[in-house]
């Protein structure tokens, strides 16, 4: 049996890809590490929290004697890493904690792999460190300029991406200085369901089922590109099990939408399937001030992912779109647990030390 770590398995693309290992890979024992902070919800993993070939531990990356302990208790053979503070908007305001998080949290993580693996009769052969990180990293494009390939100079803005693209360093670094087998995939926008309700997506979906504003930064303009988030998880999985070590792999959806249009693109969905006339809802969106440093275009160029591995995005975003509105209508309950905080304090008592 192969055992796995996979961290920030309760969030949102974490649950997706801890929920495929666990259904694909029965021989494989998957052992999901999450701090369960307010982005990290059990409730997103209820169908599989009971699998044989499934462990949840509550721990925080950032502690290096937890870390320890665990890879001493199982003979860990892969990590994925997902584990981050991972919204924009927090990191303006909070820089510190994306400090924190995402570059000592992934040190020290590589540290406690090191360690492990170092004293492991077959040293590193076998095991492989699998860093999740964003285009965000890649800094900002202008419309005119051609996609982000993993040749593009590192430009990040934003404090998130800058704790992103010094995580992403020092896994490389692992690799070099100590020869550890690392890979790091740089993928685009994810959407679908689970996705914590401060961002875009699953934020304007529930204020137009509520009737509120729609708060576009700026015009609106700014361009992103989207990808559903269990073909990222598939991505992952493929990436995992035959990337070359070392490597890295944009993954993204050749799927840019300007801000404006998405969200009508939205408002269109919400209100068809709520059985709206057209245009009940287009009159809650309201431009409000823009991100501090808003990155005007993110756009992957996954070339590289489908010419070596054969992957593509499998889903039109029309589909994933009306499948990611239907989600979220159909579960109001997820959605009101957070809004309402209820889950936080449940799980605060749940797994209190
Ligand atoms: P998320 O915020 O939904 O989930 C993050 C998870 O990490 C949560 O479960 C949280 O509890 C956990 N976590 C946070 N700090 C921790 C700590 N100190 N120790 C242990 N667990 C901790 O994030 P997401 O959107 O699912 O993103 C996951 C990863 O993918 C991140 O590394 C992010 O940078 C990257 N990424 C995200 C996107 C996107 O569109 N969401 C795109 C590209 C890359
Ligand atoms: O590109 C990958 C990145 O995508 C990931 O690395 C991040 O973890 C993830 O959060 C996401 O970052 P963005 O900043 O692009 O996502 P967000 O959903 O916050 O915003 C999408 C766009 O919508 C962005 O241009 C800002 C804008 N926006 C967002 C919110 C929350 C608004 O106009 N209004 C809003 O209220």
């Amino acid at each position: 049996m192969k055992h796995i770590i996979i961290t920030g398995g309760a969030g949102f693309i974490g649950s997706h890809v801890v929920r495929l290992f666990v259904n694909k890979y029965p021989d494989y024992h998957i052992i999901n590490v999450d701090k369960l902070t307010y982005a990290g919800n059990l409730a997103n993993l209820k169908d599989i929290a009971n699998a044989p070939n499934y462990t949840f531990v509550k721990g925080d990356i950032c502690d290096l004697d937890f870390l320890l302990s665990l890879f001493a208790t199982y003979p860990v053979d892969g990590v994925i890493h997902l584990a981050a503070e991972s919204h924009v908007d927090r990191s303006i305001k909070d820089p510190f904690t994306f400090a924190q998080t995402n570059v000592m949290g992934t040190l020290a993580l590589l540290q406690a792999a090191k360690n492990s693996w170092e004293k492991r009769a077959d040293g590193y052969a076998n095991k492989l460190f699998y860093h999740i990180s964003t285009d965000e990293v890649y800094g900002a494009l202008r419309f005119d300029d051609t996609l982000f390939t993993e040749t593009t100079k590192y430009d990040p803005h934003s404090p998130y991406s800058a704790s992103k693209a010094s995580s992403d360093h020092f896994v490389r670094a692992f690799h070099d200085t100590y020869g550890m087998p690392v890979l790091v995939t740089n993928c685009s926008n994810n959407y679908g369901p689970y996705q914590f309700p401060e961002k875009l997506i699953p934020l304007f979906i529930n204020n137009i089922r509520h009737g509120k504003s729609l708060p576009v930064y700026g015009k609106g303009e700014n361009v992103r590109d989207w990808l559903f988030v269990e073909d990222h998880a598939r991505a992952m999985d493929l990436i995992f099990h035959q990337g070359k070590v070392a490597e890295t792999y944009n993954i993204g959806g050749f799927n840019e939408w300007t801000n404006i249009d998405l969200i009508k693109v939205l408002i269109k969905t919400v209100d068809r399937l709520l059985g709206n006339a057209v245009g009940t809802s287009d009159h809650l969106i309201t431009h409000v001030t823009d991100r501090s440093g808003h990155d005007l275009r993110y756009a992957i160029d996954a070339t590289k992912l489908k010419n070596e591995l054969g992957w593509e995005p499998s889903l039109q975003f029309e589909e994933g779109i009306e499948k990611t509105v239907k989600w979220y209508l159909d579960h109001q309950d997820w959605m009101d647990n957070i809004t309402s905080g209820a889950y936080e304090k449940y799980y605060q008592e749940m797994y209190k030390k």
